[in-house]
């Protein structure tokens, strides 16, 4: 047997934004799914913070017909809110697999009001709700939780102290998950002055000491999150720069990486990237979707080898090994040695 070949089950990443429609400038479904595929995703939820953002049941529609007709992998979404748009949640509940809220500024007019969580989270019961939120705001959601029993994730958790109240939280058994995302764990603000603009998102990049805290308690976080978010190279260097990095292509292979230096299991990452994600997000799994990764191949992650179509990463330049080689979704191969194989619309809305 070639110990170097490594069968994994296909990832699911639940933190992706596709910005189609809307600004297919930056990244569309076929596009989007492409780069899934070559970082061994096979399944990724979508954002709803579009240029128009996903509030109604009629804009989900069409968003979820021009991916069927686009995706190469298996896309889920998610519903957006402002607090405005309650009388839509029972028409999209089965059409997605959460709700996302955004209570920290962040890309797109998209953030909400403290005081209009409760009724969101009274009338958006049955699934997930997804937050963006950073230091009070979790302590504020988490109280919520505790009143009103939603079951919630926090996303790209990158900070100790917001850990902390998440581990607290979950200690005391209430409903709540949480992810990290690749640039948090393999990025920290000393990355900032030699990227720039290509260092910025949100949550911003944190110290050496947070991230110390991630990798630590890497037994508290349910999910690794790409966090893809993909602008342009010219807007990167615009003012204001908007935030966001790319994830999808780099972040298995940032994770192998890790794994050839003893810092994580592949136990790890198959909990954090598959098993994890399936459950909390409700994911059905086909035993025939998996990735094939050669542990041994060494490769450096290049902007110009990216089929994002922002066409940048973070970590362009950095030496990684484990390389993705073949995908297979529903037992077809989708993807082999960098080329995609099959056409657009051959993956399914969750
Ligand atoms: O950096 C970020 N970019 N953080 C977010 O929360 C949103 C995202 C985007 O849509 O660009
Ligand atoms: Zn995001």
């Amino acid at each position: 047997m070639n110990m170097s070949k490594l069968t994994l089950p296909g990832l699911i990443d639940p933190h992706a934004h596709l910005r189609d429609p809307g600004q297919t400038y930056k990244e569309d479904f076929y596009t989007g799914t492409c780069a899934a595929l070559a970082g061994g995703y096979t399944t990724l939820l979508d954002m709803p913070n579009n240029q128009t953002p996903i509030t109604t049941l009629k804009r989900l529609n069409q968003k979820i017909k021009i991916a069927k007709q686009k995706i190469v992998c298996d896309v889920g979404f998610y519903f957006g809110s402002l607090g405005n748009n309650l009388n839509e949640f029972s028409k999209v509940q089965a059409k997605v697999l959460g709700l996302k809220l955004y209570l920290n500024e962040t890309t797109g007019n998209f953030l909400i009001d403290k005081q209009e969580l409760e009724k969101i989270f009274l009338s958006w019961r049955k699934k997930i709700i997804l937050l963006h939120a950073e230091d009070n705001a979790v302590d504020h959601v988490i109280k919520l939780v505790k009143k009103l029993g939603n079951r919630v994730h926090f996303c790209h958790i990158s900070t100790a102290s917001d850990l902390k109240q998440i581990i607290k939280a979950k200690e005391n058994n209430l409903p709540v998950s949480c992810g990290v995302t690749p640039h948090h764990l393999f990025l920290t603000e000393n990355n900032v002055k030699k990227l720039g603009p290509f260092a910025k998102m949100k949550p911003p990049l944190r110290s050496k000491k947070d991230q110390e805290f991630l990798w630590k308690n890497l037994k508290y976080i349910d999910v690794v999150e790409s966090d893809h978010a993909p602008h342009t190279i010219e807007e990167k260097g615009g003012d204001p720069t908007p935030f966001g990095v790319t994830g999808l292509e780099t972040t298995l292979s940032l994770l192998l990486t890790a794994v050839s230096q003893k810092r994580l299991k592949i136990d790890d990452i198959v909990r954090l990237c598959c098993q994890r994600p399936k459950d909390i997000f409700g994911i059905k799994v086909d035993k025939q979707t998996y990735v094939e990764v050669n542990l041994n191949s060494k490769f450096l992650i290049l902007n110009s080898k990216l089929l994002t179509k922002c066409g940048w990463s973070p970590f362009d330049g950095w030496m990684v090994r484990g390389r993705v080689e073949r995908v297979f979704i529903r037992n077809r191969k989708v993807f082999e040695n960098g080329k995609i194989l099959v056409k657009r619309g051959f993956g399914k809305v969750l």
